[in-house]
């Protein structure tokens, strides 16, 4: 549609009464089309002219060369109201769909390149529930970035180091559990979450036993060979059941360089940081202080020389920089950790790097469950924090109870339960701006009716089921456009031309809900033109059928977009 916009500003700029880019500036889509598609108000002109802006519409109505696909303008009360010709839209754009397919909408490469850092839970527990956030609009994101023309580096920072090791570590020994290699093979993350609670526990009665934990990770950092075989085999236990939840929910990375990965990356940080004055001994700690920002110090060492969080993200974004010679840096990181991310920016800005600012912290709402009849967001430490694969079970087994109901004869039915339902969890998340908390509820999340992800998908569905019914393909020369001209079927080509201008701005805001939106709004135009024209046994239904394919493939590279599974049959 933007291309629809410059044409019409190009001849209005041609009749010399406007500049090129203030007509491409004023030109506006008015919510009734019964005004036109576009329309360019004239009232900037009076004072230059000193004619009124009725008059001056009037005037230049008559001069205006029409741009191919606009097939009439009227000038009204100051305005110049310009309709698009339906035919020339409806041939244009299908036709655009059925060669590109699901890249129709899609950016030329623009040799940008953007890293990712998503999902990237603390491993050494189980995903929780509240980890879908990260790990969906950061999935959606890098999906829809490279859909915008850039080449995207998925990253994985697994919270892989860190003294909830020497926690693990401690328990672990205590307990006197096995350590032989075999037994440490088929430790299970299951295991590793009770030991997990149990040092929790303990420590609340013995507070000495943080201490002790953090010695551990100390000597674990240090080389300690024993205490890196145990950490080898807990990492190993998480990962495995880590990547089994991202297969089924359909989230890749590239790569999985998790904090430990920058162990060795650190020393040259920090005697950079030395060397530039930056370190200072503060409470028995080394910190770059950032005073004049008004924050507090970004913590760099601690007292045994073991170093943070935040070193690790020091190093990580200048190893990264290095490497892949980002053009933007995003961290899919919850609002919790904006000072952490400020810190980290203005620490690489004080140290230099003038790429500091394309580090982009994507901050996110929490996910709010319905606990005792309040609204609270699930901690891990209280056990009541629900876990990512409990609920996408609980959501499968849902939409499983609702096909047995509707269609038990299902093939594959167990599987198209598991997509609908994680697809649903998805949705749920995505369709808010991010900002928001998310207020979790089953009945509203699986609900097939309203903006949901099951909504969307019955609309997918019903296409499939047309096109399947129909038994044979259509191809373009099958169409007749004069049959795709009443306002169901232009309402709805309407709207599939928008696929490119929705990409760009869902990536200019990191916004995926802008796709959401957009899907509720074709499944709803879909809906209506398959209500309102019917398109089997219909004199009109090569035609029809055309327009459904045309919109099935759009729809299908939205949900894929979004992350959702563009089911076909349920
Ligand atoms: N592991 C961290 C957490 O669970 C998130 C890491 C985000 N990425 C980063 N580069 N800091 O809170």
């Amino acid at each position: 549609m933007n291309s629809f916009n410059d044409a019409i500003a190009q001849a209005v700029a041609a009749t010399g009464a406007f500049e090129l880019e203030q007509a491409k500036k004023l030109i506006t889509v008015p919510t009734d089309t019964e005004h036109g598609n576009f329309t360019l108000p004239c009232f900037v002109l009076a004072r230059s002219l000193h004619k009124a802006p009725k008059v001056i519409a009037e005037e230049l109505a008559p001069k205006i060369e029409l741009p191919n696909g606009i097939c009439k303008v009227e000038a009204v009360a100051g305005y110049l109201n310009f309709f698009i010709d339906r035919k020339f839209l409806a041939k244009s754009i299908l036709e655009a769909v059925f060669s590109q397919g699901l890249e129709y909408g899609h950016a030329e490469s623009n040799g940008k390149v953007v890293c990712m850092d998503y999902s990237s839970p603390n491993i050494g527990k189980e995903l929780a529930f509240h980890h879908l956030r990260s790990t969906m609009i950061g999935n959606s994101l890098a999906r829809i970035y490279k859909a915008a023309g850039y080449k995207v580096v998925r990253i994985n920072h697994l919270g892989d180091w860190g003294t909830a090791f020497g926690k693990l570590i401690v328990m672990y020994l205590r307990e006197k559990r096995p350590t032989d290699q075999a037994t440490l093979d088929s430790l299970t993350v299951k295991e590793l979450n009770i030991l997990y609670a149990s040092f929790s526990k303990a420590a609340e009665a013995e507070p000495g036993l943080e201490d002790e934990a953090r010695a551990a990770f100390s000597k674990l950092e240090k080389g300690d060979d024993f205490y890196h075989q145990l950490w080898l085999a807990f990492r190993a236990a998480t990962l495995k059941e880590l990547m089994r939840i991202y297969k089924m929910m359909g989230v890749d990375f590239d790569y999985y360089t998790g904090e430990s990965f920058y162990e060795d990356k650190m020393p040259a940080v920090i005697q950079d940081l030395e060397a530039k004055g930056l370190l200072e001994r503060s409470e028995e700690r080394d910190v770059v202080k950032l005073d004049e920002y008004k924050l507090n110090p970004c913590l760099i060492r601690k007292s045994d020389g073991s170093t943070l969080y935040a070193t690790r993200d020091l190093a990580a974004a200048i190893y990264r920089k290095k490497e892949y010679n980002f053009d933007k840096s995003l961290y899919v990181v919850d609002l919790g950790q904006a000072l952490h991310f400020k810190q980290v920016k203005l620490v690489l800005k004080k140290m230099g790097y003038n790429w500091h600012d394309t580090l982009v912290h994507i901050p996110f709402g929490v996910i709010l469950n319905l606990i005792d009849g309040k609204w609270e967001k699930g901690k891990t430490r209280t056990g009541k924090a629900k876990l990512l694969r409990d609920v996408i079970e609980a959501a499968q087994q849902k939409i499983l109870d609702f096909i047995n109901q509707k269609n038990p004869e299902l093939e594959n039915k167990e599987l198209i339960a598991q997509q609908i339902g994680i697809s649903a969890l998805t949705f749920n998340d995505l369709k808010n701006h991010r900002l928001m908390d998310v207020k979790f509820d089953w009945d509203s999340a699986l609900s097939f009716e309203g903006a949901t992800g099951p909504y969307v998908q019955n609309a997918h569905v019903r296409l499939c089921s047309i096109m399947r019914k129909a038994g044979y393909d259509v191809t373009l020369q099958d169409v007749n456009f004069d049959q795709l001209l009443d306002d169901a079927a232009y309402e709805l080509i309407k709207l599939l031309a928008k696929k490119s201008e929705k990409i760009l701005k869902a990536c200019e805001t990191d916004e995926p809900c802008e796709l959401a939106q957009y899907a509720l709004d074709i499944a709803g135009a879909a809906h209506k033109f398959i209500h309102d024209d019917r398109v089997l046994g219909s004199a009109e239904e090569k035609s029809r059928l055309f327009l459904v394919k045309c919109t099935q493939i759009i729809l299908e590279d939205v949900l894929v977009l979004l992350g959702l599974f563009p089911v076909r049959n349920m």
